[in-house]
């Protein structure tokens, strides 16, 4: 049985069709990345699954049942286990409170660790690996790369068993990109922690996800285990996405093209070989 599925999920503005017939599974604990670019319906159908926009049509199911039409109550226990990562930490996080508050509103909210929350507090800001002397420090006075990872604490403060994080690096520069994406990675698997990934950059999704989803107009266009999806994308619209992916740090040291496919280097074998 899946974690999170979407069933023929619709979402309109008007006339436009943000979301246009899209089912989609994420099982438990596993990775997935949902791609393309900008205006393709990727950020709605992300509220479409969490319930936080409702749905015109289709039906969306957490962990068997269903929650298309779940009100306020029935939702608050599912939101504890979907929790969403923002793009832009910056204006995710209030600048007034200190790390300590912004960890534990969520606690506070569910009404978790009443006892010792201090203590969980200090626990969560060693799994995101920030340093216990930031706890008051407020979020003005951290860097994006630290924002970043108080918005992923935030998110797990609540034991969420699925985060959506919706183009959580794209406002990162790349070497502070690589060290979240790692991050997330390593809390997925000692977790158990199921993960949406939102990007419009395939490159990101290409170290995280297991598995990808190509958005295109309201639709999924393709999808596959992602070195499936990298090895030979099937449609044009992914081919020219994966085409139009920047190589991320042309600073880092590549291995020789030669060396990695002597006859004909791909742009695909080029971009390999950065990691
Ligand atoms: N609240 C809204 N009101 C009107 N149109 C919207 C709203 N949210 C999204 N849209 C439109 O739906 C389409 C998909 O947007 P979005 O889901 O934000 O795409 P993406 O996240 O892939 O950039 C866009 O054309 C956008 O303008
Ligand atoms: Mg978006």
């Amino acid at each position: 049985m899946p974690l999170l599925e979407g069933r023929g999920l619709v979402r309109r503005f008007g006339p436009q069709v943000a979301v246009d017939g899209v089912t989609l599974q994420v099982g438990v604990a596993e990775r997935v990345g949902l791609v393309g670019e900008s205006g393709s319906g990727k950020s709605t159908l992300g509220r479409l699954l969490l319930r936080l926009q409702d749905v015109d049509e289709g039906a969306v199911c957490f962990d068997g049942i269903d929650i298309t039409r779940a009100g306020a109550r029935a939702l608050l226990p599912v939101r504890r286990q979907l929790q969403m990562v923002f793009q832009d930490p910056a204006s995710s996080l209030n600048p007034r409170m200190n790390v300590e508050q912004l960890i534990a509103e969520g606690l506070i909210i569910h009404g978790l660790h009443r006892q010792g929350r201090r203590a969980r507090v200090l626990e969560l800001l060693d799994e995101v690996g920030l340093d216990a002397a930031l706890l008051h420090h407020r979020a003005s006075q951290l860097s994006g790369g630290q924002k970043q990872r108080v918005g992923i604490a935030r998110a797990l403060a609540v034991e969420p068993r699925l985060l959506l994080l919706d183009e959580p690096v794209s406002a990162l520069d790349v070497s502070v990109q690589a060290q979240i994406v790692n991050l997330l990675r390593t809390l997925s698997t000692t977790k158990q922690l199921a993960l949406l990934f939102v990007a419009h950059d395939l490159h990101v999704v290409r170290h995280l996800c297991e598995r990808v989803l190509v958005m295109h107009q309201g639709k999924i266009v393709e999808e596959g285990p992602t070195a499936d999806v990298f090895a030979a994308p099937q449609h044009p619209y992914t081919q020219a996405l994966l085409a139009a992916v920047p190589i991320p740090d042309p600073t880092r040291r590549r291995r020789p093209v030669a060396s990695v496919s002597p006859s004909q280097p791909s742009l695909d074998s080029m971009r390999r070989s950065d990691r």
